[in-house]
């Protein structure tokens, strides 16, 4: 749902978080990548401030800054992300404005938190100040503030929060191109598995880059095949072909581990869901910690085995998940 320009006064806002299930980092360098939407969610309120300033709570922090000030000093991650949204929104429309963030999905951990924090942000924030808050501006605004406060981003993570369900992404041509939705035959159900290393995106986007500038043929090759491999994960999610969905995940983890981004745990979690009857395992996102998803057997029983055996290998969390569930929401915030 999608407020209209000038109707609300506080707007309440969700985003859920992503997984990638084929070509991150290659992304980066213009190489196609497919994600989907699953069902851990950010959401944040924004409500009007009775004084020229800007409040933020969340999670990682508070910070207030006051009309005219900029952004206050220190501040990291996805909270110096939304207050950029913030400190920019406030001054558009002249207002003081509160904004207040609860999220289900767990920080630098590969499932996008950074992005779902900054699309729910820039919804509510845009929706409260009379901005246009559909899907495209949205996910153009967010992705402007997480490269300005986070470094760049090719934009797949930002664009599978917006927009939900599945999509290939292509880089290069801004947010809203890049994104093509896919109509999965069905929706899938994935193993998260969190390694329990908390990474950074920026270092390992680095380190992809000085590899590819050291083994520039190789890394050509590879993210050649990595495009083949997405070309072919797309058609498995359009048909519902779930082994082939698998095979295309754990050839895209070996090339991930390939290119120095999985880690030893990551690996074992890979390897252990495969004994356990998964069709396929990588991880997910910038790598070097973070998750693993898992596409387990059919049902239940097969679920709950994969789950088992990734927690028995050493997973400091595993849930399971919907994958390609709905987008952002916007709508008015109950008083
Ligand atoms: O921040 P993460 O872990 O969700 O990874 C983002 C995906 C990368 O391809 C590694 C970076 C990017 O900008 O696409």
């Amino acid at each position: 749902m999608a407020l209209p320009a000038a109707a609300a006064a506080a707007a309440v806002a969700t985003a859920p978080g992503k997984a990638i299930l084929l070509g991150e980092h290659f992304v980066v360098h213009g190489a196609p990548a497919v994600a989907c939407s699953i069902d851990r969610t950010v959401a944040a309120t924004a409500r009007p401030l009775p004084r020229r300033a800007v409040r933020i709570d969340s999670p990682l922090g508070a910070c207030e800054a006051a009309a005219g000030e900029g952004m206050p000093g220190g501040l990291q991650g996805p909270l110096a992300a939304a207050c950029l949204i913030a400190v920019s929104g406030a001054q558009r429309a002249g207002v003081g404005l509160h904004l207040s963030i609860d999220s289900c999905v767990p920080l630098g951990a590969g499932l996008g938190s950074s992005s779902a924090w900054c699309v729910a942000a820039a919804a509510a924030l845009r929706a409260a100040t009379g901005e246009e808050a559909g899907a495209d501006s949205v996910a153009a605004a967010a992705l402007d503030s997480e490269k300005a406060a986070l470094g760049s981003a090719s934009g797949v993570d930002t664009a599978a929060c917006a927009y939900g369900g599945f999509g290939a992404y292509c880089a290069g041509g801004g947010v809203v191109e890049g994104w093509r939705r896919i109509d999965a035959a069905e929706r899938l159900r994935l193993v998260v598995a969190d390694t329990g290393v908390p990474h950074s995106t920026p270092r390992m986007v680095g380190a992809v880059s000085r590899f590819r500038d050291q083994n520039r043929p190789e890394f050509e090759a590879m993210a050649g095949e990595s495009a083949r491999l997405a070309q072919e994960c797309e058609r498995a999610v359009r048909s519902g072909d779930t082994l082939a969905l698998g095979r295309c995940m754990s050839k895209s983890h070996a090339l991930l581990s390939r290119l120095g981004v999985s880690t030893g745990t990551a690996d074992t979690l890979v390897k252990a869901a495969g004994a356990a009857g998964s069709q396929g395992a990588k991880i997910t996102g910038a790598g070097g910690g973070g998750c693993v998803i898992a596409l387990p057997g059919r049902g239940k029983d097969g679920e709950e085995a994969v789950a088992r055996a990734m927690r028995s290998a050493g997973a400091a969390e595993c849930f399971v998940a919907d994958a390609g569930v709905q987008g952002m929401d916007v709508r008015p915030a109950p008083p």
